[in-house]
Order: structure tokens, then sequence, then C-alpha cells
């Protein structure tokens, strides 16, 4: 169920959005519902970014082909992205083609990937639209191949007026390319507008010249077992928690996706900070009536 402006009736429009936004939890199986109901919604990451890795070991574990894998793999993205926009996550990315597997596989395997993402991409757009998921793109996608291109532009503009999940998927992409092609964006902004003597960089100005408009990832998942970020959003990672499963990517499934955001959900977040524990020692500090942790301050006194 889809609604968007303009509405006739604006009541029953907003309370669409809300329960659009809010996603259709009453739709997860009674397994992920089960994990799900040991989940925080109120403690949702905002951004999950997933490596899908191991089609390629899943296949070969059963004597079959490395493109059955594949096959196999898009079958898991399908179920993940339902999950993930039922439970009202805002932003999902997945890592679909590195630059560098453009590069080092065989020229066979990398035509059947994009015949698997043209396909993939016809025949999801109605599933995206039902779910009000909205598609995005990052990375040089104009390397890819016209025929993609068009059907990436289609699939892109088919779900536009979505407003629930964003869905961006990180296709030919390097997260060290995309640096460089900031800097390359805030060098031509900048001669744009004064000339290069006023160019001003700052953590802010480089975030806005990345590929995507999307907040950075809380959470990165990566299947498979390997403990790598493998040239994936490095700079918005900074602080995003990590979780690595030793599940193939085929076998990987919504409720390991909710799995997965319970383990973030024990995580301390402290972005360099201190811990909770430690907050809740200064408030208890402070409000006895101290300004600054004493222990500190004597520390401090004895080693001068
Ligand atoms: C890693 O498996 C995965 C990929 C190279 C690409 C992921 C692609 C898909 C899941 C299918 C297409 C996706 C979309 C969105 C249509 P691998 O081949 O590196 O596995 P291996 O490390 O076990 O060999």
């Amino acid at each position: 169920m889809t609604c968007r402006p303009p509405c006739d009736n604006v009541l029953l429009c907003a309370m669409k959005h809300l329960q659009q936004n809010s996603g259709n939890v009453h739709e997860l199986s009674a397994k992920e519902r089960v994990t799900y109901s040991r989940l925080d919604p109120s403690l949702l990451p905002q951004h999950i970014a997933i490596i899908m890795d191991g089609n390629g070991r899943w296949a070969n574990r059963r004597h079959l082909p490395r493109f059955v894998g594949h096959r196999s793999g898009v079958q898991t993205v399908r179920g993940v992205v339902e999950t993930a926009a039922r439970i009202g996550l805002s932003y999902l990315t997945l890592y679909a083609f590195s630059a560098e597997n453009w590069k080092r596989r065989p020229r066979t395997e990398v035509d059947f990937l994009m015949q698997l993402l043209r396909q993939y991409l016809k025949q999801e757009v109605p599933r995206l639209n039902r779910n009000n998921v909205r598609l995005t793109y990052i990375g040089r996608i104009h390397e890819l191949p016209q025929a993609v291109q068009e059907r990436l532009k289609w699939a892109e503009e088919a779900t536009a007026g979505n407003t629930g999940m964003v869905l961006t998927l990180a296709l030919n992409y390097g997260a060290r390319a995309e640096i460089v092609d900031a800097f390359r964006s805030i060098i031509t902004a900048a001669k744009n507008n004064g000339g290069i003597d006023h160019l001003d960089i700052n953590e802010d100005i480089v975030s806005r010249h990345l590929y995507g408009a999307m907040p950075d990832p809380d959470l990165v998942i990566r299947t498979s077992g390997e403990l790598r970020v493998s040239n994936f959003l490095l700079w918005q990672i900074a602080y995003a928690e990590i979780y690595v499963t030793g599940k193939l990517w085929p076998d990987f499934e919504g409720v390991d996706l909710l799995e997965a955001i319970a383990d973030y959900q024990r995580r301390d977040r402290r972005y360099g900070g201190l811990s909770a524990s430690s907050n809740r020692h200064r408030e208890r500090a402070s409000r006895n009536g101290a300004e600054h942790d004493h222990s500190f301050s004597s520390a401090l006194a004895a080693q001068k």
C-alpha cells in the first residue's frame, strides 16, 4: 500500500505515511517476530550497510557452478530488503559490485552479474513499490554498460516517489575512488565559486561531496566470516559498529539481520567519548556537588 501526495484525504494520507515509515512489522515471519520481540524499536540503527560475501563458496560447497551462488544471492537480497523495510529501517546499503570485482573476475562472470542485476531490477521494482522502498546507487555508474545504466535509471525513477526505506546499491564502487571523486568535486565547486583561493575543506564539506546523500552507517554487516572492510564506505564507517557472521550470503536470512541488530543494541557506542557507565559516574559526581571528577584533579596535583 503506497500513498503519495497529492492526496484527497489529508488525514488518511498522513496516517498512511506514518504506517509506511514505521514499517509493517506484522508482515514478518513467525521466526522473525520472535527475534524482533527482543529488539528495542526505538533504538534501531538508522543505516545498515552490508558486505555480501560468499556466493562462490556457497556454490562450491554444493559442487555447483559459481553462477548458481550469485542467483541464490539475489534471493537473499530480496528477503533481506523486505525484512529491513518491514521493521522500518531508514537506510540499507548493499555492496553489490566492487570496482575490484570488475577488474579481477573473468569477463563471463562479470557479464553474468550485469545480466543478473538487470533482471533483478526488472523483477523487483513492483515489490520495492509494494514495500515503499526507494532505490538509489553509489559508485562510478557511468562506467557500467549502457543497457545496465538505462535499467538503473528506469528503476530509480520508478521508485522515486516512495517514502519508506532508501535502498542504495553500491555498484562499480570503491571507497578510495569515492574520496578521490569527492576531492575533484570540491575543487570544481571552488573554481566555480570564486576560484581556488576560496577553497575551504573540512569534514562536513568532504562528507557532502561523497556519492550518496545518506547518513553514515551505524552498523556494517559482513557475511562469510572475512575480517575485512574491502574498500567499502571507508570515510562513512569511521564510527560504525561491525558485525561479522560466518554465514555465507545465500544462507543469510531476515532473521540474521534481526540478530545483527540485537547484537548492535547490546553495544556501547562511545564515539571516542566515555561509556554510559562512566557518564553515569560523572553525573553522580556532579549531583554530589562536584564540578569535576576529583580523582583526575588529585592525580594531576600528585604529578606536579
Ligand atoms: C560475493 O560473492 C558477492 C558478489 C561478488 C556480488 C554480490 C552479488 C549478489 C548478491 C548478486 C547480485 C546483486 C544484486 C543486487 C542483483 P563472491 O563471489 O565473492 O563469493 P566468494 O568470496 O565465496 O567467491
